[in-house]
């Protein structure tokens, strides 16, 4: 099996003023600064992305945001485009997030463009994909799975791919404390890969990583690391402070 370098991010959602990003970031940096064996990205609010990327700039810890808009400029008011994130140094994007899929009524045709306007601009898209609770009991994981993964990368060809990471987070267990086994977890990873070899053939599908997110904690990682097809996490709630994110990072270090 190919060993794939594990990948811890922090989701920030709408947490932290700039002021309070900068002062996480510089205890992160202080304890986790010099690790070469996990990559690291924190996606701050945007109105944080510049006073972060400062403080991250020439380090190992990369910069990534939370969504982005598909289009290059224009009159999308209240959007930002992946030209400006590339301004501020992001090397990421989240794209997809089950919040913005809810509660933006975002398309997956949608969430397709920002995949391809990400990858031109060589951002790195983080696409979030993940079943309801009512999909899990009606045994609609793995079809709502696959769905959200074709829509999502359609047009995605493979000189491009080996940028991609795909997370896994079950809606259910998004900021609820309900985890999903590492069995339930396990099994949609290794579908969500066995998809990613039929679009982009073993060599790519073995090297990207796929994470899973929904109530990721010290306490639970080492066991959902430990997964054949887990390489790293999408962390909400446990990003926001540095011990516990610390503690995750070393949980991806220790599992590796
Ligand atoms: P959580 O969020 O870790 O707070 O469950 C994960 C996410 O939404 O990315």
């Amino acid at each position: 099996m190919t060993s794939r370098k594990k990948l811890i991010a922090g989701n920030w959602k709408m947490n932290k003023t700039s002021a309070d990003a900068v002062t996480l970031v510089k205890d992160l940096l202080l304890e986790v600064g010099k690790t070469t064996d996990v990559d690291i990205v924190v996606c701050p609010p945007f109105t944080a992305l510049e006073s972060v990327g400062k403080l991250l700039n020439g380090t190992l810890v990369k910069l990534g945001a939370q969504n982005m808009h598909p289009e290059k400029n224009g009159a999308f008011t209240g959007e930002i485009s992946a030209e400006m994130l590339r301004a501020l140094y992001a090397g990421y994007v989240i794209l997809g997030h089950s919040e913005r899929r809810s509660y933006f009524a975002e398309s997956d045709a949608f969430i397709n463009q920002k995949v391809i306007a990400a990858l031109k601009n060589q951002l790195r898209p983080i696409l979030c994909v993940g079943e309801t609770l009512a999909e899990r009991e009606s045994g609609a994981t793995l079809k709502v799975v696959q769905t959200q993964l074709e829509a999502g990368l359609e047009g995605v060809g493979k000189d491009l791919a080996p940028s991609l990471v795909i997370a896994y987070e079950p809606v259910w267990a998004i900021g609820t404390g309900k985890v999903a086994t590492t069995a339930q977890a396990q099994e949609v990873h290794a579908f969500i890969r066995s998809l990613l070899v039929k679009l982009f053939g073993e060599p790519v599908a073995q090297k990207l990583r796929i994470l899973y997110g929904g109530s990721m904690k010290p306490a639970n990682a080492p066991e959902l690391l430990a997964q054949a097809d887990i390489d790293g996490g999408l962390i909400g709630g446990a990003s926001l402070e540095s011990r516990s994110f610390v503690e995750l990072i070393r949980a991806a270090a220790a599992a590796k």
